[in-house]
């Protein structure tokens, strides 16, 4: 049977989500995004409260929440501040890798760093020339002896600078395309530099840096997965990681349709308020159905997983369709203000700003068509292990 219906269990984490970005993310959201500084004190406080790391597994000491859970949360801290919520989700898409391919020993210990203490994990996927075209990359791993050693450098990296350790994808046999890619568990050493912080238009609170990596050693267990296998699991990675981005897109789309509702009660323009115009009306409207098509795209890409289906189109769709409605459900925020809503002390024109990246991040609205071109035109059967975890 298909049911939309939560759980008791479900609301209560919600609601829980909820609260907290009421009361500890909306009241500081502006000042950080003012600033762009780092916001530790309440990523400490999400981290106790266990609203960062709840796809890790319970025998790795997480909560082992599932996908559904995971973009119920998502969809909150996305209401809440989406800059302060993708800081807090990172974890999620950095360790993604390990727990599909990553050793017993890897998992113990580097989920066991994120549940002991409030720490924070990089995914290293896009280089300067190499962002839609992962394949292009050029940091390389060479295997020496016991070892790896790695170097490149990786930019737009969310929480890079503060990262106790990273997930890097590596050229292993650059003349292999796609098929040479690896991936690797690098901790933080002194040979990992952190080169530059992004000075962004929107999600000003999270850290994007450039990290580079110089003739940084790895012991050779620390390979996720295969040698040269490192593509696929980039690949599986975001598709289990793209519907938490939707959810955030929900989020933002959320909270700019409730102060646009609340506003048009309040601003009168001929002799009522503006939502008595049509004009208005229809634009709140459109952003009521666009929300609601994009959170039920956005779950159904979760259950899926949580199914342990594969949901390559399905999580395209939703990011997809939830980034482009995060965009335009701002704008059309802004619109609903008039000249106010593109004033600082207005709280839309921020969301605006934040929603932009949302249709860059984690692949683009155009690569999310181009998947969704390919499995529509020449749908593909891939082999996958069966995900064990968020
Ligand atoms: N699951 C498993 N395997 C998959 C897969 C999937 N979803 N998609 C592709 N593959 C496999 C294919 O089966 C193929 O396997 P074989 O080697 O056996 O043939 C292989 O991967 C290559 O597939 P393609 O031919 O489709 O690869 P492509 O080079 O044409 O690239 C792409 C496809 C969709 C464009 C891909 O490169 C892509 O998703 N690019 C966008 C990258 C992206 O999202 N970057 C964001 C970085 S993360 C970030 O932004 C976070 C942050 O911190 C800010």
């Amino acid at each position: 049977m298909v049911d939309f219906t939560l759980t008791d269990e479900q609301k209560a984490l919600r609601e829980m989500a909820h609260d907290f970005a009421a009361k500890e993310i909306r009241p500081v959201a502006w000042e950080y995004d003012k600033d762009g500084s780092w916001p530790q004190e309440v990523l400490e406080k999400a981290w106790e409260l266990g609203l960062m790391n709840s796809h890790v597994p319970e025998e790795y000491g997480g909560p082992g929440a599932s996908y559904f859970d995971g973009v119920l949360i998502e969809e909150e801290l996305g209401w809440g501040c989406s800059g302060i919520g993708t800081s807090l989700a990172a974890n999620g898409l950095a360790t993604a890798p390990l727990a599909l391919g990553g050793s017993e020993e890897l998992k113990k210990q580097y989920f066991g760093m994120l549940t002991e203490a409030p720490l924070f994990a990089s995914f290293c996927l896009t280089e300067p020339d190499a962002g839609s075209d992962v394949s292009g990359m050029r940091t390389t791993a060479k295997r020496v002896g016991d070892k790896y050693v790695i170097n490149g450098s990786k930019c737009f990296i969310t929480n890079g600078g503060y990262a106790s350790f990273f997930t890097v994808y590596a050229k292993t046999d650059k003349d292999a395309g796609h098929r040479g890619i690896s991936c690797f568990l690098v901790p933080k050493d002194d040979t990992v530099t952190v080169d530059k912080k992004e000075d962004k238009m929107g999600q000003r609170a999270s850290n994007t840096a450039t990290i580079t990596f110089n003739d940084t050693e790895i012991p050779a267990g620390n390979l996720i997965g295969e040698e040269n296998r490192g593509f696929k699991l980039a690949m599986m990675t975001l598709d289990r990681t793209r519907p938490g981005v939707a959810a955030m897109a929900v989020g933002i789309a959320r909270a700019a349709m409730e102060f646009a509702i609340d506003y048009s009660k309040q601003r009168v323009q001929f002799g009522v308020p503006i939502a008595m115009h049509q004009a208005i009306q229809f634009m709140i409207a459109d952003m009521a159905t666009k929300v609601h098509l994009a959170r039920l795209a956005t779950w159904q890409s979760a259950v899926l997983l949580d199914q342990g289906r594969r949901n390559t189109i399905e999580s395209s769709h939703a990011k997809r369709f939830a980034a482009d409605t995060a965009m335009e459900v701002t704008t059309d925020a802004v619109q609903v203000y008039g000249g106010y809503g593109f004033i600082k002390e207005y709280p839309v024109e921020k969301l605006m700003r934040d929603a932009k990246i949302m249709q860059l991040y984690e692949g683009t609205s155009q690569i999310q068509r181009l998947v969704i071109a390919r499995e529509t035109l020449l749908p593909r059967h891939i082999e996958e292990p069966a995900p064990a975890v968020a």
